[in-house]
Parts: structure tokens; C-alpha cells; sequence
């Protein structure tokens, strides 16, 4: 039997989940030659709903994931591979000093003969990395085409908003703005509760649905990792007692390795603001470091996606939050290199 539930990867039409709003959203950006900017968290769902609009309004488009580039050559040659892959043919450009003007015209002429063309780029929060002077440039250049439309993702709250919703940004309004949640707790939990249907009936694959949400709070990659875990465990070994609470187990396991190295790398504050995190108190109360030093440990783990802001602060990754609180006792003896 396949697995039902996709992580990982992008979802194909049948697996895909609600943004009924999301993406009427975006067509209406689209069909009104408008750019569009999206941001959101990590992993809440950017690409699988940029690829879903576009390919529902059946444009052409290209994806360039900038944490893929390594400098502006290597953006050209990506972005000119993939814009032959839509054409079908060979653009011989050398990369040299203006082959970046060059190729970004050489789209604007894609989008002459195909209109609609749309160009995607993830990650956009990155892309200073390539060069200081790489975002006036394109923002430059982008501001002067007209036929050829731009998808913008990034997961940096704080770096987007310097590119593109600043009064100085150098996209400053350039186009729309779509500020991705979480997918709704009704359209999941239909999702998933109708998927276990057939494999654990109806109360159980209500219980199932239940507690899956309620350890995922609905964040739409974890949800699908757990869900495809429970999954797993129900079709090797049926409806078994506490199946759910298993896949839990299975999940943090898997990642057991993976969560000791991050916690080693953090320093005491880090460990102490995760840790305060994970109990649900506020982080501000705790007075035993000074507030300067909780704010740039909070700063810092926000960039580095480990915690996001949505009503309160919280990890980004439910498991590892279930880790730290297991580890509880060793965090709080300050002795966690015995981890
Ligand atoms: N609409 C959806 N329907 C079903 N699953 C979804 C949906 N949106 C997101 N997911 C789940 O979340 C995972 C991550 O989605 P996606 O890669 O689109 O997110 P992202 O925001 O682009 O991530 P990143 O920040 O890594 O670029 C998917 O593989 C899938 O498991
Ligand atoms: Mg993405």
C-alpha cells in the first residue's frame, strides 16, 4: 500500500492539502503581472504551493533554489540550464562581467514567446550571500522587464523584510506579499483522519488524528512525518495499541544522533532558552542571565530556524522539543556533555 502521507518532497495533486485562499491569492498576483513575495517559516509548505498555482494556471516556469548557487556564475549557468530545459535549446552564453544583465533579458524574451513565464527563486533570503551588490543589481534589472514574472521564497522574516518591505528595500514593494501560516487544523485533520480510514476504522483513525495533531500543532512537515511513520507501523503490523505514541518513539529515535550534535554545538543561553521554550514559560521572566544575553541567544536561534515566533516562541521541530524534555534532568544539571 503507498504511503498516503508525502514528506520531503513536493506534493503531487492528490496529496495536496487545502490553501483554497493561498491559491486564489496567487493567481490573482499572477494574472495581474504582478510579482510575488512568500515567506513563511521553514518547511510550512512555499514550494509545494508556488508549484501547485503554477501548475494549475499552467504557466512555464524555473526554479532556482539559491542555497543550491555558489557565486553569480554559478546563478547564471543554473538559471540558463533550466531555461533551456523550457525552450528546448542551447543559449551559448559565456559568464562574463554583464552576463547577468544578459541573462535576466534573455528570460524577458522567453517570456515573449511563452507568455506568462515565471521564475522562481527559494531561498531568496540567501542571496546577499553571492555578492553585497547582487540585490540592487537584480532589483534593477527586474523593475525595467514586463512580460517575465517573479516568484520570490525565503524563510528569514528578518532578511525579507530587508529586501523587499523596508522603505530603502531595494524590492520595496515590488510585488505582492504572502505571508504563508500553517495549513488549518479542519483541512488536516480531514486529510489525515480520512487516509487511516481504511486501515484502522473509524475510531481509531479519529484517536490517531487527534494526538498526531496535537504533537505536531499542525506544522505541516511534521505533521506528514508523523502521520507517514503511523502509517508505516499500522500496515507492517496493524492496528496495535498505542500506535501513535510508537511512531513518536520511532521518530525521535530517528533523529537521536542528529539532536545530540545540534545540542552540543549550542552554548549555555542557547540550552537554557530552548529548554525554557520547551516547558512553555516565558523566556523573559527567567532572570538568572541578563535579558541582552536571553535576546541575542533568542536572535540567533531564530535565524538559525531551531525556534519561530507565532503567538508565543517554539521550537521549529516538535520531536526535538520532546528530546530536550526527555533530557530534561541533564539540561538542568548543567551537565550535558554526559549527553
Ligand atoms: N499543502 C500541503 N499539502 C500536503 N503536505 C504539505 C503541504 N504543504 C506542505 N506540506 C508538507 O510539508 C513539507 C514541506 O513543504 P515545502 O517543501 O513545500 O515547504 P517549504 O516552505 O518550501 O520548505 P523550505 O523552507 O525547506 O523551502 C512537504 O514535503 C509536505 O510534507
Ligand atoms: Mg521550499
Amino acid at each position: 500500500m503507498i504511503n498516503p502521507f508525502i514528506y520531503g518532497t513536493s506534493i503531487d495533486n492528490a496529496n495536496f492539502i487545502g490553501r483554497k485562499r493561498e491559491l486564489e491569492f496567487i493567481k490573482q498576483t499572477l494574472n495581474s503581472k504582478r510579482h510575488l513575495v512568500v515567506i513563511s517559516p521553514r518547511r510550512y509548505g512555499k514550494t509545494s504551493l508556488v508549484q501547485r498555482a503554477l501548475k494549475r494556471m499552467h504557466l512555464p516556469y524555473i526554479m532556482i533554489n539559491l542555497q543550491h548557487v555558489i557565486n553569480i556564475d554559478d546563478l547564471i549557468s543554473q538559471i540558463l540550464s533550466e531555461a533551456q530545459k523550457v525552450m528546448g535549446k542551447n543559449y551559448g552564453l559565456s559568464t562574463s562581467e554583464d552576463s547577468l544583465a544578459e541573462v535576466f533579458s534573455l528570460l524577458e524574451n522567453i517570456a515573449l514567446l511563452k507568455p506568462g513565464f515565471t521564475i522562481v527563486f527559494k531561498n531568496f533570503q540567501v542571496i546577499k550571500e553571492l555578492d553585497s551588490n547582487i540585490v540592487m543589481k537584480i532589483s534593477r534589472i527586474i523593475k525595467n522587464q514586463t512580460k517575465t514574472c517573479y516568484i520570490v521564497m525565503g524563510n528569514q522574516e528578518a532578511d525579507m523584510k530587508a529586501i523587499f518591505e523596508k522603505k530603502k528595500a531595494p524590492f520595496y514593494y515590488i510585488g505582492e506579499v504572502l505571508r504563508l501560516g500553517k495549513i488549518s487544523h479542519e483541512e488536516l485533520s480531514n486529510y489525515i483522519s480520512n487516509k487511516f480510514l481504511s486501515v484502522a476504522g473509524v475510531q481509531s483513525s479519529r484517536e490517531i488524528t487527534t494526538k498526531i495533531l496535537e504533537t505536531t500543532n499542525c506544522h505541516p512537515y511534521y505533521t506528514m512525518l508523523l502521520a507517514a511513520n503511523v502509517w508505516q507501523i499500522l500496515v507492517n503490523q496493524g492496528l496495535i495499541k498505542n500506535v501513535t505514541e510508537l511512531a513518536i518513539e520511532e521518530t525521535i529515535n530517528q533523529q537521536d544522533l542528529n539532536y545530540e550534535r545540534i545540542w552540543v554545538s549550542f552554548n549555555r543561553t542557547d540550552r537554557r532558552v530552548l529548554q525554557t521554550i520547551c516547558q512553555h514559560k516565558k523566556i523573559f521572566e527567567d532572570k538568572s542571565f541578563p535579558t541582552s544575553t536571553t535576546f541575542s541567544a533568542v536572535k540567533r536561534l531564530m535565524q538559525a530556524g531551531y525556534i519561530i515566533k507565532t503567538e508565543e516562541y517554539q521550537l521549529e521541530d516538535p520531536f526535538f522539543e520532546l528530546w530536550i524534555l526527555r533530557h530534561r534532568i541533564f539540561i538542568i544539571d548543567s551537565n550535558v556533555e554526559s549527553l
